[in-house]
């Protein structure tokens, strides 16, 4: 009998008032989160001010909340409330029944065969950066991979949503006006007391001057686009065009903003940081540099790839897999909790929050044999199918699934194969990278490489 009793959570005390946020404010977050793991369980709990959050970290528990409870587990946390700020009520932040209508709305322009038609996009992009770089080369300099990645995703972004529509110097403003805003958005997300941001007058009003600038050039696009009956093949003409079947509504200008926005945020930081710790893997371990070469020659030589390519450049996908399983660009997700339930067999109570962590689940050593260890073999098909699908959450799971996964996986093989047609990136120090962790995961002072001629 007393196999079916319930479990109430354990975890620490915390300090008095504030309980754990000094924790989960500090840089090594992560860290005091696996031994909150190691101590207590499947399920840890700790106090965050009033709330109380639990850790869930074990991929079936992380399965029943995002799959089966998914209705109990919302976005209503804390953390996407200050996202909201700047995506506004997108496929992203939205909960319910808004989300729905959002998501059926928004899925098919991310559908593989609508972006495939982006790919020229990206390839184009590519080549712009690779031949600055051998600009560089040529002058023996280094390059900053971690700004470089950035500057391209985000150009890759801008262009895929609104193909020529910005100027050269406005696609500069946005580049200016991202880094600030990503940054005080993952300060906001590190440290979420709401209060303490609101009295931070200057940095607020610097961050609504952002947010308004951004604006400004995404209404422009839309007001341009609504008073023109030219066709264009871009992201912003297929949400422009999406039609709910049943009552005919398309988005209105500020959902198309708010999606816009999205785009712009979720399509652009996670992939150069994933792409920034795969530079920097790849030149710790030639080895695998070495595969990927052999592969990106065979299936492509000298010319750009396309669309077609893509599952011919097997090799470099796992690559690119095992380089979010080590560091997940979205490392912990939360949920607040709506009613009280039991996770597998922990109580949990409505009214706080449950936290998840990729990176967790991702070194888990029940479900990764030798975790620490990068092996982009665990991706082949076989060993994939035997893995448990949710000890491997880069792009989160169940219905809130990414939607830009086949985008970014798509953009990522290009990137290292046109990449590797023409350089090989080789580290300037040998000193180890250490992941920084806020609402994304980045490589903490960026990475420094040489560029050397294939
Ligand atoms: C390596 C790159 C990327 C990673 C690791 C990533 C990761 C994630 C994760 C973990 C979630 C789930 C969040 C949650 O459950 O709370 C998510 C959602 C989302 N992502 Fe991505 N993402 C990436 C690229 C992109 C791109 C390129 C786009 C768009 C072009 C995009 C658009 C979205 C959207 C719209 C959602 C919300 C989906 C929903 O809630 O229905 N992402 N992403």
């Amino acid at each position: 009998m007393s196999e079916t009793k319930n479990i109430i959570p354990q975890g620490p005390v915390g300090y008095p008032i504030i309980g754990s946020l000094l924790n989960l404010a500090s840089p090594q977050r992560l860290d005091w989160l696996q031994a909150l793991s190691d101590k207590y369980g499947d399920v840890a709990k700790f106090r965050l001010l009033k709330r109380e959050v639990y850790l869930v970290n074990h991929p079936d528990l992380v399965r029943e909340l995002l799959v089966q409870k998914v209705d109990n587990y919302t976005k209503r946390a804390v953390a996407f409330s200050i996202v909201k700020k700047v995506l506004g009520e997108s496929t992203f932040t939205a909960t319910g029944d808004v989300w729905k209508r959002k998501r059926k709305l928004v899925q098919p322009s991310f559908h593989k065969n609508r972006i495939s038609n982006l790919g020229e996009i990206m390839t184009d992009a590519i080549e712009d950066m690779l031949n600055e770089w051998e600009l560089i080369c040529d002058k023996n300099e280094t390059v900053e991979v971690t700004d470089a990645m950035m500057r391209l995703t985000l150009t890759v972004v801008v262009k895929a949503l609104f193909s020529t529509a910005l100027s050269k110097k406005e696609v500069q403003t946005v580049a200016d006006v991202f880094t600030p805003l990503l940054d005080e958005t993952n300060f906001r997300a590190s440290f979420p007391i709401q209060i303490l941001h609101q009295l931070r007058v200057k940095k607020n009003t610097a961050y609504q001057k952002n947010i308004d600038e951004l604006n400004s050039i995404i209404f422009r696009i839309i007001r341009e686009r609504r008073s023109s009956a030219k066709k264009h093949n871009d992201l912003l003409q297929m949400l422009m065009e999406a039609e709910d079947e049943e009552t005919g509504e398309l988005l209105t200008d500020e959902e198309l903003r708010d999606e816009v926005m999205t785009v712009f945020i979720a399509g652009h930081e996670t992939t150069a940081n994933a792409m920034s710790w795969l530079w920097a893997i790849l030149s710790q371990q030639p080895n695998f540099r070495k595969k990927v070469e052999e592969e990106v020659d065979q299936v492509l030589g000298k010319r750009k790839p396309t669309a077609a390519d893509f599952s011919n450049l097997s090799y470099t996908l796992k690559v690119f897999k095992e380089t979010l399983r080590l560091y997940p660009p979205v490392p912990i997700l939360p949920r607040a909790i709506k009613e009280d339930d039991t996770l597998g067999k922990y109580l949990i109570k409505k009214g706080g929050e449950v936290f998840f962590s990729a990176y967790l689940l991702h070194r888990h050593p029940d479900f990764w044999e030798n975790p620490e260890v990068f092996d982009p073999n665990r991706f082949v098909r076989e060993t994939e199918r035997k893995q448990h699908p949710f000890a491997y959450l880069p792009f989160g799971g169940g219905p809130r699934i990414c939607l830009g996964n086949s985008f970014a996986m798509m953009e990522a093989v290009f990137i290292i194969a046109m990449t590797t047609q023409r350089f090989r990136l080789n580290l300037v120090s040998d000193q180890p990278i250490e992941p920084l962790i806020s609402l994304t995961t980045r490589p903490k002072g960026g990475v420094e490489v040489k560029l050397e001629r294939r």
